[in-house]
C-alpha cells in the first residue's frame, strides 16, 4: 500500500505511539505496570503494522525503533559540548572529610555543606541529547572529549525516553546517566551465554559495555539494559534549575527513571551515616554498585568550586570494597558433596575481595574448568558479590607461567576411593561408593530408611545425625546391629522410642526386591526403574552380574541409567555394604520371574479400560507385564488385546472398531490363571 493515509490513521498512529509510551514509561521507570503484556503486544503490532503500509507515520520516537532495526551502527565520533569529566575518589572516612574540609576551605564556608548522595552504579557513562523533546543522539563517554554515537543502540534500552514527557520541554537539553545491567539480568545472561559454549561477562559492568557495543542494535534490543539519569545541562543558562536537586527532579518528570536511593543531607558526618547505610544495603538492591557519588547541591557553589584537572572539586566518589579482584590459583582439590558429586574447588593465593579473605572458589564440574581453561598456577578474576560463594570468572591468559598444570579429575574418591564416574551426557562427575562412602553417609542412610524406600519409622534426619556423629552407624548394615542399650544413653531417647526404633528397624528385614534395589540409593534408580528391574531379573545377584547391555533390554533403561548400575555393583565398598546386610540378617526377597520362553506374552501390547473388581489398575498391569507383555495406555490397530473392566469407555469403542479381541473382567482372569496367576 502505498496511498496517503487518511487523518484518522495518521490520530491513530499517533493515539498508539502515545499509548505504548505511557505504557512503556508505567512499565520500565515506575516499575508499576497498568496493562498485560498481550495487550501491549497486541498496540504493538497495530503500529508496526501501520508503518509497514505507510512508512511517512514512521517517527524518530516511534517505540516500534526500540527493536533494533537491520542497520549496523557505526559507532561514528561524537565530540562532548560539555567534557564528560571523571571522579575523584575517597577511600575512607577520613578521605571524605578532607573532601569536605577542602569544599569548605575554598568556600570560605562555615556552616555545613548540602551535598547530594547518589549510588554510584556500576556501568557505563552515557550522555543523551533532545531536542524539542525527541532523543535526537546518545554517546559513549570515550575518553571525555569525543565519545562514540551509539544512538540506535540506546534507543533499544526500555527506560530511554525517546520523547520527553511533561508539558515544560526545553528545546534543547542534555541528560547525563549510568547504562547498567541488573544483577538478576545479568545472571541470566551468563547463563544463556555458557549453556551454549560462549564466553561470559566477568561482571555486569562489563556486560552492559559489551551489550551497548554490540554493531546490531538487535542483538543490543535482547539485553536486560537499563539506564539511569544522574544529571543535566541546557543551553539555555537562563533556565537552568538552582540546585542538582531540583536538575534530578525535571529530569525524572521528563520521563527518566532516577535512583530511588538518592538522598539530600547536610554535613559530611551525614554523607557517612548515607555511605553507611547504602553500603549496608548493597546486597539487597537489584543493581551493582561499586561506591557513593557525593555532589555538593548548590548551583552556585558548584559554580565557585570549578574543576581541577579532568575533575569537579565540588563532588567526589566514595568507594566500597571491590567484588573482583586479581589472584593465583595454587592448585585444584575435589570435594565429595552427599550425593556422590565431585566438585573441584581452586585454593587460591589469599585475597581481600568482597569484604572478605578469599582462598578458595569453586569450579563447579569439569565442563567449566574446560570453559574457563583454567589452570594450576594461573592468575585469575575472583569475583565475590554479596553473599554468592566466591568464584572464578576468568583467566588471565597472558600471565599463564610455563609450568601451569591442566586439572584432571583424579580416579578414585579422595573420601573413599571408589571409582569416580562420569556418565557421557553428565556434567557432574560422582563417586559411584555411594553405599559406603563417608561423605555420602548420611544421605545413603536417610534415603535407605526413607519412607518409599524401607519406611523405618522414627528414624529421620535428627537420628541420622546423632547415630552417624556418635560413630554408632557407618554404613546401612550397622542399622541392624544396633542394641537397645546403644540408643537409651542418647539425649532425649526415652525408654519407649529405644524400643520403636529398633522395632522399626527389625520390621525392614524382609524387604521386596524392588523396594531394596530403590533403598540402595544408585543414581537414577527411581522407584519406577527399580521396580522394572527387579521383576525383569528376579534376584540382586542377576542384576549386579548383569551387562549394561542386559540392562538396557529393561524398558525405559538407557546408558546412562545402566551406566550407574554397573559402576555401584563394580565398587568392592559397595559389595562389602551388601555382603554386611546379609550377615546381619537382612533377606531381600526374590521375584518370581519366568524366563523368557515362558513369557507367553512377549511382543505383545495390551490396553486396559475400566475398573476391574478383584484387582486394581497397577495390580493387573504387573501380571501383563509378568507375562512378558507391555502395557499401553491408548488403543491403535497394533493393539493386540484390550481388558475392559465395568464402565469401560471409548477405548472398548476404539477396540471394536478396529477389531481388536477384548476380553472382560472374567476371561482375564482366567487367562492369568492358566498361568499360574491367582
Ligand atoms: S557524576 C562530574 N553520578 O562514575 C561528575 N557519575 O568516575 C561526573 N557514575 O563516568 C559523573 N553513578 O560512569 C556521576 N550518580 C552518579 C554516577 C556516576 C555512576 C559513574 C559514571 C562516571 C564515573 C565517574
Amino acid at each position: 500500500m502505498t496511498d496517503q493515509p487518511t487523518t484518522s490513521t495518521v490520530h491513530r498512529a499517533e493515539e498508539l505511539r502515545r499509548l505504548l509510551a505511557d505504557y512503556n514509561y508505567q512499565y520500565y521507570v515506575l516499575d508499576e505496570p497498568t496493562v498485560p503484556d498481550s495487550e501491549y503486544d497486541r498496540l504493538f503490532r497495530e503500529l508496526q503494522q501501520l508503518e509497514n503500509d505507510y512508512p511517512d507515520l514512521r517517527t524518530a520516537d516511534s517505540p516500534t525503533r526500540r527493536v533494533g532495526g537491520a542497520a549496523e551502527t557505526s559507532f561514528a565520533p561524537v565530540t562532548h559540548r560539555i567534557p564528560m569529566l571523571s571522579l575523584d575518589n575517597a577511600f575512607s572516612d577520613d578521605e571524605l572529610r578532607d573532601f569536605d574540609r577542602r569544599v569548605r576551605d575554598r568556600l570560605v564556608y562555615e556552616q555545613d555543606v548540602e551535598y547530594v548522595c547518589e549510588p554510584k552504579l556500576d556501568g557505563l557513562a552515557v550522555s543523551l541529547h533532545y531536542e524539542n523533546g525527541i532523543l535526537e543522539r546518545a554517546a559513549t563517554r570515550g575518553d571525555g572529549q569525543t565519545g562514540e554515537d551509539i544512538t540506535e543502540n540506546i534507543r533499544t534500552i526500555p527506560s530511554v525516553p525517546l520523547r520527553l514527557r511533561g508539558k515544560s520541554v526545553p528545546e534543547r537539553v542534555e541528560v547525563r546517566g549510568e547504562v547498567y545491567m541488573p544483577k538478576a539480568g545479568f545472571e541470566r545472561l551468563n547463563k544463556t551465554l555458557s549453556a551454549k559454549g560462549e564466553k561470559t561477562f566477568v561482571n555486569p559492568r562489563n556486560a552492559a559495555a559489551g551489550s551497548l557495543r554490540q554493531k546490531k542494535p538487535s542483538v543490543t534490543a535482547k539485553r536486560p539494559l537499563e539506564m539511569c539519569a544522574y544529571s543535566m545541562a541546557l543551553e539555555d543558562e537562563a533556565d537552568l534549575p538552582s540546585t542538582h536537586w531540583e536538575g534530578l527532579q525535571r529530569v525524572k518528570n521528563w520521563g527518566f527513571r532516577t535512583n530511588p536511593e538518592m538522598r539530600r543531607v547536610t554535613g559530611v558526618e551525614a554523607c557517612l551515616d548515607a555511605y553507611h547505610d547504602l553500603l549496608e544495603k548493597r546486597n539487597d538492591l537489584p543493581y551493582e554498585i561499586d561506591g557513593i557519588v557525593f555532589k555538593v547541591n548548590s548551583m552556585e557553589l558548584q559554580e565557585t568550586l570549578g574543576f581541577v584537572s579532568r575533575a569537579p572539586r565540588w563532588a567526589i566518589a566514595q568507594k566500597f570494597p571491590a567484588q573482583e579482584e586479581l589472584t593465583v590459583v595454587e592448585g585444584v582439590e575435589f570435594q565429595v558433596g552427599r550425593t556422590g558429586a565431585i566438585t573441584p574447588v581452586a585454593r587460591l593465593k589469599p585475597v581481600f575481595v568482597g569484604g572478605v579473605t578469599v582462598s578458595n572458589a569453586t569450579l563447579h564440574n569439569m565442563d567449566e574448568i574446560a570453559r574457563l581453561d583454567v589452570r594450576i598456577g594461573d592468575t585469575v578474576f575472583v569475583r565475590r558479590a554479596g553473599d554468592v560463594i566466591p568464584q572464578v570468572v576468568k583467566v588471565l591468559i597472558e600471565r599463564r607461567p610455563d609450568t601451569a598444570e591442566v586439572v584432571t579429575l583424579p580416579p578414585d574418591c579422595p573420601v573413599c576411593h571408589s571409582d569416580i564416574v562420569q556418565i557421557d551426557g553428565e556434567a557432574v562427575a560422582r563417586c559411584s561408593g555411594g553405599l559406603f562412602c563417608p561423605a555420602q553417609r548420611k544421605e545413603a542412610i536417610r534415603h535407605y530408611a526413607s519412607r518409599k524406600a524401607l519406611d523405618i519409622e522414627g528414624l529421620g534426619d535428627k537420628w541420622i545425625d546423632i547415630l552417624v556423629d556418635r560413630e554408632l552407624v557407618s554404613t546401612v548394615a550397622d542399622l541392624y546391629l544396633l542394641k537397645k542399650s546403644d540408643l537409651t544413653g542418647l539425649e532425649r531417647m526415652g525408654d519407649k522410642s529405644a524400643d520403636n526404633l529398633i522395632k522399626a528397624i527389625d520390621s525392614a528385614r524382609k524387604p521386596v526386591l524392588w523396594k531394596f534395589l530403590y533403598a540402595l540409593g544408585i543414581r537414577e534408580v527411581g522407584e519406577a526403574t527399580a521396580k522394572a528391574i527387579a521383576s525383569h531379573f528376579g534376584t540382586l545377584e542377576a542384576i549386579s552380574e548383569a551387562s549394561e547391555e542386559s540392562l538396557q533390554s529393561v524398558p525405559d533403561v538407557g546408558p546412562i541409567v545402566a551406566g550407574h548400575i554397573r559402576s555401584f555393583f563394580e565398587q568392592p565398598h559397595n559389595n562389602e555394604t551388601l555382603e554386611a546386610l546379609k550377615n546381619a540378617g537382612v533377606e531381600w526377597q526374590s521375584e518370581d520371574v519366568l524366563p523368557a520362553q515362558e513369557q507367553p506374552l512377549k511382543g505383545e501390547t495390551w490396553v486396559l479400560t475400566g475398573s476391574l473388581s478383584t484387582m486394581t489398575r497397577d495390580q493387573a498391569k504387573a501380571h501383563l507385564e509378568s507375562l512378558g507383555a507391555k502395557v499401553a495406555g491408548s488403543v491403535s490397530a497394533k493393539t493386540s488385546c484390550v481388558v475392559a473392566g465395568e464402565s469401560a469407555g471409548s477405548k472398548l469403542a476404539k477396540a471394536e472398531k478396529l477389531n481388536v479381541p477384548v476380553l472382560d473382567e472374567q476371561e482375564f482372569t482366567d487367562l492369568l490363571s492358566e498361568h499360574g496367576i491367582a
